[in-house]
């Protein structure tokens, strides 16, 4: 694959659109291009698109302002209206399980089966038992659709939808290579939710997406501060940062670890979940990404309460900057957010997922 035929990774979040293309060569990825364009608030809310014209044009913005010139792209869902699940069926050949997914899916997922695209990855053959693991993927038409109508009316072409977790996952295998024995959990905390993965001997076991974020963080310091939303927003990322926190009032830091706390309590009653109902013995690492792992102060919160050691996903460790058209400050303050982007530009041409 090269540059020409990669696709364009778009990551269009609750509050910024993303945009990263890869080049591929035999020593691995290196990025080519990068766009970020910040998103109104109210834009998108709960996933939804409220205001489409919005999307559109800072679609537009972000490709021509980071010289993007391939139209090809990879989009993403994530949210309420996903689902994966891991099941069990008996060993049957891959036409007669396209056949029969579609079965499987009715009696795994609760969504109206004629509401959403099914896909399914074979995850472990087990002949001895005459079974076989799959992760089932299901996703919302209406949302799908959404994403890929806006994309096309800023005259991109969408040719892959995927997944948030599961694009995430494939920017840490590249990275760090997923460990055939562990049990890991990589979470994704950005404006309006958390999305949670946790990752088992090699591959998805479990997802599931929380309505937290670093939205609700700076709506309670507002509240609880009492100064505006933009200096509240300015005042949260300065405390990401050792040097400009002295200067921040005591109170911000009250707010950011109570709701830090918060966050890291709802993804431990996820993991205890998991644990509870998997039969896998405990998680050993925890990795977060997404502008909200910025904050020192949520990977604290999460190792208080988890007991299990927490690193800050490096997305770009193992993808060197390689444009000078790049800002690479830019590009490294704005890391945990790239997870998603990247991932998509790491998607070979019409893979289906959903
Ligand atoms: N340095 C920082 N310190 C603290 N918070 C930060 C920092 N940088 C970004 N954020 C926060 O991260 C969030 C944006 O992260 P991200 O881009 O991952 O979210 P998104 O993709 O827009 O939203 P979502 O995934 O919920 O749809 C915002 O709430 C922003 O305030
Ligand atoms: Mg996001």
């Amino acid at each position: 694959m090269s540059a020409a035929n990669g696709l364009v990774g778009v990551d269009i979040g609750a509050t910024s659109i993303k945009v990263c293309q890869l080049k591929e060569a035999r020593q691995g990825f290196s990025l080519m291009r990068f766009g970020y364009c910040p998103l109104e608030p109210q834009t998108i809310v709960d996933r939804h698109v409220m205001n489409a014209q919005a999307v559109v044009e800072a679609l537009q913005r972000v490709f021509r302002e980071s010289r993007i010139s391939q139209r090809d792209i990879a989009l993403s869902v994530s949210g309420q209206s996903v689902i994966s699940r891991k099941i069990t069926v008996p060993i049957m050949t891959i036409a007669e399980l396209d056949e029969q997914i579609q079965w499987e899916a009715e009696n795994h997922i609760p969504f109206d089966i004629k509401d959403v695209n099914v896909d399914y990855e074979i995850l472990r053959r087990r002949p001895e038992a005459g079974q076989m693991d799959l992760l089932l993927v299901a996703a919302k038409r209406d949302e799908i659709n959404d994403f890929v109508q806006i994309a096309r009316q800023a005259k991109l072409r969408p040719l892959v939808v995927d997944i948030d977790a599961f694009t995430i996952q494939n920017v840490f295998e590249y990275t760090r290579g997923l460990p055939p024995d562990q049990t890991f959990a990589i979470v994704n905390v950005g404006a309006t939710q958390a999305s949670i993965n946790i990752v088992s001997r090699g591959s998805s076991a479990f997802t599931r997406d929380l309505a937290s974020g670093g939205t609700h963080l700076t709506e309670q310091i507002v509240r609880q501060v009492g100064i505006p939303y933009e200096q509240a927003e300015e005042m949260k990322c300065a405390a990401s940062q050792p040097m400009a926190a002295s200067s921040l009032p005591s109170k911000v830091f009250q707010v950011i670890d109570s709701v830090c706390d918060a966050i890291a309590s709802e993804l431990q009653r996820s993991l205890d979940f998991f644990l509870a109902t998997s039969g896998e013995e405990r998680i050993t690492k925890i990795y977060l990404t997404g502008g909200t792992a910025n904050l020192p102060q949520l990977g604290s919160a999460v190792e208080r309460r988890s007991r299990v050691a927490v690193e800050v996903m490096q997305p770009l460790e193992r993808i060197p900057i390689e444009s000078k058209d790049i800002n690479q400050e830019v590009v490294r303050q704005r890391a945990s957010q790239l997870s998603v982007a990247l991932g998509l530009a790491m998607r070979k041409n019409k893979e289906k997922r959903v």
